[in-house]
């Protein structure tokens, strides 16, 4: 079915897990599932996820680190999702135009109205059918990722916990303000847990898109 859902959190919120284990469950149930990530998902946009996460650049300015993100975001969505729904797929995207606005917006202070217009213009106005947004407060979250391997430490992560705890505020107040699209999640659950509750909710979706069967 085409459907566009995407995962949202937090550093160290278990997006990448429950990604994994939801695109394994779909696929147990007939879905034809693509699963791809920001920044990345493609080519270009790996190249760009580089320069992103290289702690040797640690003056970037948000304004160009916002446009990288945006980049990398029109790449993915033109090359990879647009076709993978237009075929039919059920597209999960770890990260999305949500990232900008919590990361870039609440994080680093940047305009969240201009944001918006450079997301739409990425995109092409593509917006998720629902956002699973995994919530972990900062501290066990950075603790999680320092204790994950190395190299996965990179120049976002290093920022101060004070930035972390503006993007996590961010991620809460979107989610607040539009309830119909995010479903906010407590990741310090079990992963099974956690995993049945993005099922059930991802259920929900999948009943509700399905066209009803035909009569007679
Ligand atoms: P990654 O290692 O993929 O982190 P995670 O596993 O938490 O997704 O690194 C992506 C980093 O880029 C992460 O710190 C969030 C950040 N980011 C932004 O700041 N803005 C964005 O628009 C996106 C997509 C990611």
């Amino acid at each position: 079915m085409s459907l566009l859902i995407t995962f949202e959190g937090p550093e160290g919120s278990g997006k990448t897990t429950q990604i994994r284990l939801l695109g394994a469950a779909l696929a147990d149930r007939g879905e034809a599932v693509l699963l791809t990530r920001e920044p990345g998902g493609t080519p270009l946009g790996d190249a760009i996820r580089g320069l992103l996460l290289d702690p040797a650049f640690t003056t970037m300015s948000p304004r160009a680190e916002t446009l990288l993100f945006q980049a990398a975001r029109a790449q993915l969505v033109d090359t990879v999702v647009r076709p993978a729904l237009a075929a039919g797929q059920v597209v999960l995207c770890d990260r999305y135009i949500d990232s900008t606005l919590a990361y870039q917006g609440y994080g680093h202070g940047q305009l969240l109205t201009a944001l918006r217009q450079l997301g739409d213009y990425a995109t092409g106005g593509l917006l998720p059918a629902l956002t699973l947004y995994l919530d972990i407060d900062v501290h066990t979250g950075l603790e999680r990722k320092r204790r994950g391997a190395a190299e996965e430490w990179n120049r976002m992560e290093s920022q101060a916990a004070a930035f972390h705890q503006r993007v996590r505020q961010g991620y809460l107040a979107l989610a607040a303000a539009d309830p119909g699209r995010w479903c906010l999640l407590d990741a310090g659950q079990p992963v099974e847990v956690l995993h049945s509750l993005v099922l059930d909710r991802v259920a929900v979706l999948l009943a509700e898109r399905r066209p009803p069967p035909a009569r007679g």
